[in-house]
């Protein structure tokens, strides 16, 4: 029957997480596979409360069809909390919410992409965002990232290369997988270079308020004088994942086209839902929350690193973001990521990760792997890292003696 699926399914092999997601659900692993908030973080007597009230305030109508846009006045409020933090300039009508992140990505995919056109992404990126482009067959080129984030040098090149790129995925804030962020320099320089190339940037923020350490920078789309840059967040990692709501920061003529793109699959998110998220916002200091969030997830992340200097052999380098969910591994070159969780880290050491190659657009480097700190406790982070450096440090004593060439180096 496979024979009648359309191409864009067939080109999107996600058997490889599947698989990964499967193995880390065993009670007997420590997984540090899933982007998972921690479940004691939700605020759920709160969200409880606000749904409460958002159906006792607006009876009935609460339940009709709405804007395919979302409520007035919560694009109202985000609008005013992209002004206050990430230096936007946006009115209720540059805002659309959408159901999370992974709607918004996809919407913006759906609107510039036709079979084979060309798009820069980063090299590693999130691979659900690899998941919705996969489906729109774009031509994909990798641009690596560094410590300070996308390199823009290579962007440069890449964008004279190949002039009829349209698109440029980013994640600026402590980057899925890798935990970095784009300097303020660089935000500057890739929107010069969108300018210059007539180029959409898509800035994936969803991580932006988790900071744990140093300042904030100014969004992308605070540098954007054309109108060409889409700016997308959630509540996904604030508040909670299962609310599936995100939103849009656009200007037009995009958002209109988004707006009918959203209406045409889905009408509208969950009109109860934002409803109750206003009333959150209403009712409870969010930036109250998210500053007990991190309070939290510092700890974790200082725990895995603690972790990683004590049990991890000496040439394996790892990134020490300053926030969000994830820290990046990198193996010396000739080391498989996704053989050795197979043949050894999950059934002896009985730890899960996520694998180099599934969140590189070219599937070929293999020699690294994200782990996530937010969703366990410090001790258990502690015990699965431990284990994971015993095995790679009994690994190296019987590895072959190669040069340490890494493929990608932070
Ligand atoms: C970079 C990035 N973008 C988007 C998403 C999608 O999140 P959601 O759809 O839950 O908002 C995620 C989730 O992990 C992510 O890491």
């Amino acid at each position: 029957m496979k024979e009648l699926f359309a191409n864009r399914v067939l080109a999107n092999d996600t058997s490889d997480l599947d698989e990964i997601f499967k193995n880390s659900a065993n009670p007997e692993n420590i997984s540090f596979a899933g982007g998972f908030p921690d479940i004691r973080r939700f605020p759920d007597a709160d969200l409880k409360q606000a749904y409460q009230t958002a159906i006792d305030q607006q009876g009935p109508a609460i339940f009709q069809y709405s804007a395919t846009e979302g409520p007035q006045n919560l694009r109202q409020k985000l609008a005013d909390r992209m002004a206050s933090h990430a230096g936007v300039t946006a009115t209720a009508d540059n805002i659309m919410l959408t159901q999370g992140g992974q709607q918004a990505i996809d919407l913006v995919a759906k609107l510039l992409l036709n079979h084979g056109d060309a798009m820069v992404v980063e090299g590693p990126t999130y691979m659900g965002a690899l998941a919705a482009f996969d489906t729109y067959e774009p031509t994909y080129y990798e641009v690596p990232v560094d410590q300070n984030g996308m390199n823009i040098r290579a962007l440069r090149k890449t964008l004279q290369a190949h002039p009829e790129i349209k698109l440029i995925y980013t994640i600026p804030d402590f980057h899925n997988p890798t935990g970095t962020t784009l300097s303020a320099k660089r935000r500057q320089a890739m929107v010069s270079l969108a300018n210059q190339y007539d180029v959409i940037i898509l800035e994936d923020s969803p991580y932006r308020d988790l900071r744990y350490s140093g300042k904030s920078v100014p969004a992308i789309k605070h540098y954007d004088t054309e109108g060409r840059v889409v700016f997308i967040s959630s509540f996904s990692k604030i508040l909670s994942p299962a609310l599936r709501t995100g939103w849009i920061v656009a200007d037009q003529p995009i958002m209109a086209e988004l707006i009918g793109l959203k209406s045409a699959i889905d009408v509208q998110s969950p009109n109860v839902t934002l409803q109750a998220i206003n009333s959150y916002l209403d009712q409870h200091d969010i930036d109250a929350h998210i500053a007990t969030i991190n309070a939290a997830y510092r700890l974790k992340r200082d725990a895995m690193l603690a972790a990683l200097d004590r049990y991890f052999p000496k040439n394996i380098t790892y990134t020490r973001p300053a926030g969000g969910f994830f820290i990046w591994v990198t193996l010396p070159s000739d080391i498989d990521a996704k053989q050795l969780l197979e043949t050894q880290v999950l059934p002896q050491a009985h730890v899960a990760y996520v694998p180099a190659a599934c969140q590189f657009a070219s599937r070929t480097v293999k020699n690294g792997f994200r782990l996530n700190f937010t969703s366990l406790d410090p001790v258990t982070i502690t015990a699965g890292i431990k284990r994971l450096g015993v095995l790679l440090q009994a690994n190296q004593a019987v590895a072959p003696v190669v040069p340490l060439k890494t493929a990608i180096q932070f």
